[in-house]
């Protein structure tokens, strides 16, 4: 009998042949005739029914939840069972007996936290890594279309990259280094033999805040490239996230509607992305009577205000100097605004920031020692513009931001399996 998936069963492929399926009792119930036991497996999840004549009543009684198990069975159309398909089992055996399983109904999102290695069993983390690993595929389907070269960054970095409040320091064989906040200096560098790269990978902050969008590990998508503004940078970044977005609605629908997620607002993603300048925000903030002036940072607060009104992605462009990163150009005909741009959504506010890089020598250095960052351990960054300095563009976009969007997740710990943040280091 072949190994068959729950889900290919649920999909009627299989109705009414033998079929064997291995997978793990997810909820168990008895009548005095039947057994009946309901199964996962990766795929999904299936109600499987055991008569007391059946041999492997015995075994069926001995199955704790959690046990591992293969099944062999018929797969049959039932109405009664959930999802439309149940096996009739003829034989059973379990491989893994378990203990008392901890996870019960009443537990505790603080419980279920502890337990996070239990807790990705539970169907809804199945189906969020799920979407998960497609949202990377299309990551890099659609950059590779575009004429990206992916490449890989290092972890240990000597050099900042987004300012040393939220940097994570490490002994590296007696000297101090940290972990990389961001691959963006080092994507500069590769710019140069490659023009059109990017990466995904992890990036580390010392985020004090807690909040449903703060990880101190999450996993970052950054592409860089040369040859390229403002204009073209914001083109990219919509299309990517309209790629994403129709490709998720496309491929992954009956896990957004799983787990209950806005699926329409996904779909309703198309481009070009409404754009407005920081200014014309702050103005909009302090119509609506928000304490913010310009030249300020925008808080949570500020970027839920802002977003609620355009009910969808859109860029915030043209911010002051003071408030971001020492690599951001500098507008020529004002010298008060760097090109930088974040992309706001609903509900979470930021999910990306990218923008022009200075890629004039002087004004570069202008910048380090205005921000009093020490030159000599950004030397190498400033060689890329002593030899063939190029215009160049680049953002970076949270992976569990954007899963915590389109996923409607409460908290962004649910976009990762293992999250880490001020509190939780454990699993
Ligand atoms: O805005 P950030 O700090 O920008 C950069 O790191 C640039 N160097 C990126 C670039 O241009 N290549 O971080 C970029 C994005 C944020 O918009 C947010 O989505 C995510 O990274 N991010 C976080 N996600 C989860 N937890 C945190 N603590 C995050 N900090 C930033
Ligand atoms: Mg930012």
């Amino acid at each position: 009998m072949p190994v068959v998936t729950i889900q290919g069963i649920l999909d009627g492929k299989h109705e009414g042949k033998s079929v064997t399926v291995r997978g793990w009792i997810y909820r168990k119930r008895e009548s005095k005739k039947t057994i009946f036991l309901v199964v996962r497996d990766a795929s999904g999840i299936i109600q499987c029914t055991v008569k007391t004549d059946n041999p492997s009543w015995i075994e069926a009684e001995k199955a704790t939840i959690e046990s591992s198990v293969i099944i062999k069975g018929t797969a049959r159309q039932d109405k009664r069972a959930p999802g439309g398909y149940e096996i009739a089992v003829d034989k059973l055996s379990i491989i893994g007996l378990a203990e008392i399983f901890p996870i019960t109904q009443d537990k505790s999102e603080e419980f279920l936290r502890n337990v996070r290695h239990l807790w990705l069993r539970s169907h809804r983390m199945n189906l969020i890594m799920k979407v998960r690993s497609e949202v990377l595929r299309f990551t890099h389907e659609f950059f590779r279309k575009e004429g990206f070269i992916e490449v890989s960054p290092p972890m240990f970095i000597s050099t900042a990259c987004e300012g040393g409040s939220t940097l994570f320091g490490l002994k590296y064989f007696g000297r101090d280094l940290y972990l990389t906040q961001s691959a963006q200096l080092y994507l500069e560098a590769l710019i140069y033999s490659l023009e059109k790269v990017y990466c995904v990978a992890p990036s580390f902050r010392a985020e004090k805040s807690r909040t449903i969008r703060h990880l101190s590990e999450y996993w970052h998508i950054e592409p860089e490239w040369a040859f390229a503004d403002m204009e073209d940078l914001m083109h990219i970044e919509e299309n990517l996230l309209r790629y994403i977005c129709q490709k998720t609605v496309k491929n992954c629908r009956r896990e957004v509607e799983s787990l209950d997620a806005d699926i329409s607002k996904l779909k309703a993603v198309k481009t070009p992305f409404p754009r407005i300048t920081y200014t014309e925000a702050i103005e909009n903030l302090m119509a609506k009577d928000l304490k913010i002036k310009w030249g300020e940072d925008f808080g949570y607060d500020d970027e839920k205000a802002l977003a609620e009104e355009f009910g969808g992605p859109f860029f915030v462009y043209a911010y002051p100097r003071q408030i971001k990163a020492f690599y951001c150009k500098t507008h020529r005909d004002n010298p008060e605004l760097v090109m930088s741009t974040d992309l706001l959504v609903p509900r979470i506010g930021e999910i990306s920031t990218g923008g022009v890089r200075e890629d004039d020598k002087e004004e570069l250095l202008k910048r380090i020692r205005e921000l009093s960052l020490k030159e000599e351990d950004y030397d190498w960054y400033i060689d890329l513009r002593r030899y063939g300095t190029v215009p160049h563009v680049g953002f970076g976009l949270g992976l569990e931001r954007l899963l915590t969007w389109m996923l409607d997740l409460e908290n962004i710990i649910d976009a990762i399996p293992f999250p880490r943040t001020i509190r939780r280091f454990y699993p």
